[in-house]
Order: C-alpha cells, then structure tokens, then sequence
C-alpha cells in the first residue's frame, strides 16, 4: 500500500521540483484540495502532514480473568484540528508475527470484534485521539503482541502493544509416567488441566524463578527443552552452567516427551475437603460433588499455590487421578525446604486412600 503511495509522490517531485516541506512520512495536503496529492493544475500543496500512533514499548502484565487496557494514542505532526473519519483496528499477530487476526475494527462510533473476542473487547476512549482497547476476562491464550492501526484517509499508521500475563509453568506427566506425549498429546493434557501448553519465555521466566526439572517437555513452538537450576550429571552434565536444555524442534507426532504447561490466576478457589475419612478416586470426585464443586485440575492447584498461597500439608487426588500437595511455607514432614506443589504421582486409583482437592466458581 505504501509503495503505490511513495510512486505517487516521486512522479510529483519529479515534475514539480519546487520546494516541500520534507519528513520521513508521507504527506498531503489536507486543506487545499480533500486529501490528495495534488490538484487539476498539477499543482501540489503538501502541508507536512503526519500521523503518528504512540504505544507503549514495555510490555503489559495482567492476570487471566482480570481486564486490561493496551494503550494506544494517535496525533498529527504538526497539530491538526480536525480530521475526518478515522478508522481503528486492533489485530491480534500469531506467535511467529508472520499472521495477524482480527480483534477489533471501529468506524467513528460502529464498531465490530471477531472471534473469541466478541463481546469482551471494545474501545476507551476517554481523551481525543485515544484508541486504547480494553479486554475483559482474559484468557489464558490473550498473551501477546497486538497492532494498534489508525487509518485516515492515505495515511496508515501502527504500533504494537505486547500483552504478557502473569503465571506459573508447571511440568507434566500423564499416568503412566515419562515420555509418553507427542506434541499434539502435549498440547491436549496441558488443557485438560486448566492450562495451554507453555511457551519460551514463559519457561525462561520459571527458569529464572527456580524451575528445575530434568525431563524434557514439549513447548507451544514444537521445540523440546528443559530448565536446570542445579547442574548435575543425568541433566546435561555437571560442568554445563545452569540453563535452559535444548532438544531443538521435535516431530510433533513422532516423538515423545512431557510438556510445559502454563497457568495464570485462577476465578473461583481451590480447597481441602474436609472429610471424615481417606478416598479412593472415586470416591474423592464424588465427595467434591457433594460439596458443589469439582475435582481441582492440576493447573488449578498450581494457580492457588502460586497466586493464593495455597498450603496443604495434607495431599489429595486431583482430577487426573494424580495425588499432589501444595506447599507455600516450607516446614518440618511437608517436604523438601523449598515451595513447591509435591506430588505423589499416580497411585491406585481403588486400593489407595487420600483426601481430595475441590475446585468451586467464584
Ligand atoms: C472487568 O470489566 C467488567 C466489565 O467492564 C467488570 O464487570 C468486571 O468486574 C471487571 N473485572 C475485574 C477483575 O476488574
Ligand atoms: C461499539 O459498539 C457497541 C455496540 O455495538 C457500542 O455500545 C459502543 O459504544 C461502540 N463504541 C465503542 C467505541 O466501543
């Protein structure tokens, strides 16, 4: 779009080599002759007109469920009192920033959202030349980059606002143990257990917060790595300083391996049945259904340890037939010295008694 336009204005310089007002955008003449480059005569009136979309250059954080505003103002160089009708659109780039989806598209006061974001994103705008966009109940998969786009006539400005929303990544092992998911696999446990699959830098940011697990997991890009805060032999080697392992891009229906699950804040909240006695797991989903809830999802005990400073030192089934406790403040016969969700793995789903974790909505 933009090399038609620079066409244009090199044929007018090249026939009227007079002196213009000259910036790195692209200029019109708004006044004179209704936003077009020139006029019958030929003659070419460029006032220096240029429309500039500001965004913010760090990154966002919010929680899933939580609302946010992605910041995003336009103005004229120089000043321009008014303007015509204005058009925004908000997309939504993939994660390789080679694609882009519809979020938002608005017309002076029409305005119309796509897809999973009908009907929870619109636009503030409190101030002139304000297109921030809001987005209510987030979602897990709302992270990343956005383009903020102002259309006025010929010009077509953007910028990009990045969305990161604040988790906890958590590796996971189906029953049955180590190495038994391809990618696709992967991808399906991780939603099963209130979560997406976790990306790079969400497994980075755990690394740096401590996360050490010497199996390889799967991650959103196809890539296989694992997180060593502790150098040791069977993890890499003892001599490697500390890090992120890489297997590289794995076939995704081939190979198989665990996977990085991410989860953020959670609505509703996560308890310890209060229970005469041990379950077995049926019996241990049957008691939360009796109390109004459901049997707590894996990522959903990751989400009240890590937001809500959920401490058990009791353990309990969870709904993938696991047994696990959260601890938040280390203490004597709870486990290792440091935080953590404990897990007991995949017991006997009939012969093995424990107590159970519920999950309730609101
Ligand atoms: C988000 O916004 C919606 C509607 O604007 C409001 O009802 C809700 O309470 C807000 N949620 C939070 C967590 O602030
Ligand atoms: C967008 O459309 C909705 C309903 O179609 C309307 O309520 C809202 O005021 C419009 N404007 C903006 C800026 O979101």
């Amino acid at each position: 779009m933009h090399s038609s336009l620079v066409m244009v204005v090199l044929q007018l310089l090249a026939s009227n080599c007079h002196s213009f007002p000259f910036f790195n955008g692209f200029h019109y003449d708004h006044v004179h002759s209704g936003r077009s480059t020139g006029n019958e005569k030929g003659e070419v009136h460029f006032n220096g007109m240029k429309l500039v979309v500001d965004t913010p250059k760090d990154a966002l954080f919010a929680y899933r469920g939580g609302n946010v505003t992605l910041p995003c103002h336009y103005y004229y160089e120089p000043e321009l009192s008014s303007t015509g009708r204005i058009r925004i659109k908000w997309s939504k780039l993939h994660q390789d920033n080679t694609k882009e989806r519809d979020v938002l598209v608005a017309i002076g006061p029409s305005n119309r959202s796509y897809g999973e974001f009908q009907g929870r994103v619109h636009l503030l705008q409190t101030v002139a030349r304000e297109a921030s966009l809001v987005i209510t109940d987030l979602k897990l998969e709302d992270y990343g980059k956005y383009k903020c786009e102002v259309i006025d006539g010929l010009e077509d400005e953007s910028g990009i606002v990045e969305l990161e929303l604040r988790g906890v990544v958590f590796p996971y092992q189906p029953f049955g143990g180590r190495y038994q998911l391809n990618f696709h696999d992967a991808k399906k446990a991780c939603e099963e257990q209130d979560a997406i699959l976790a990306n790079f830098d969400q497994l980075y940011k755990a690394w740096e917060e401590g996360l050490d697990w010497c199996n390889a997991g799967w991650l959103l890009d196809g890539s296989v790595q694992y997180p060593i805060s502790l150098p040791r032999e069977p993890c890499g080697g003892k001599g490697v300083s500390p890090g992120l392992r890489r297997y590289g891009v794995r076939h995704k229906l081939h190979h198989r391996y665990d996977a990085f699950c991410f989860s953020s804040s959670l609505k509703g909240k996560v308890y310890y049945l209060n229970h005469p006695k041990k379950l077995n797991f049926e019996e241990a989903k049957a008691a939360c259904q009796e109390d109004e809830s459901t049997i707590a999802k894996v990522g959903q005990l990751f989400a009240a340890w890590r937001f809500l400073d959920f401490d058990s030192c009791n353990a309990g089934w969870l709904a993938d037939a696991s047994v696990r406790y959260p601890i938040a403040f280390p203490r004597l016969k709870c486990g290792p010295p440091e935080p953590g969700v404990r897990s007991f793995g995949f017991p006997d789903k009939t012969k093995s008694t424990y107590g159970v974790f519920c999950y309730k909505m609101s």
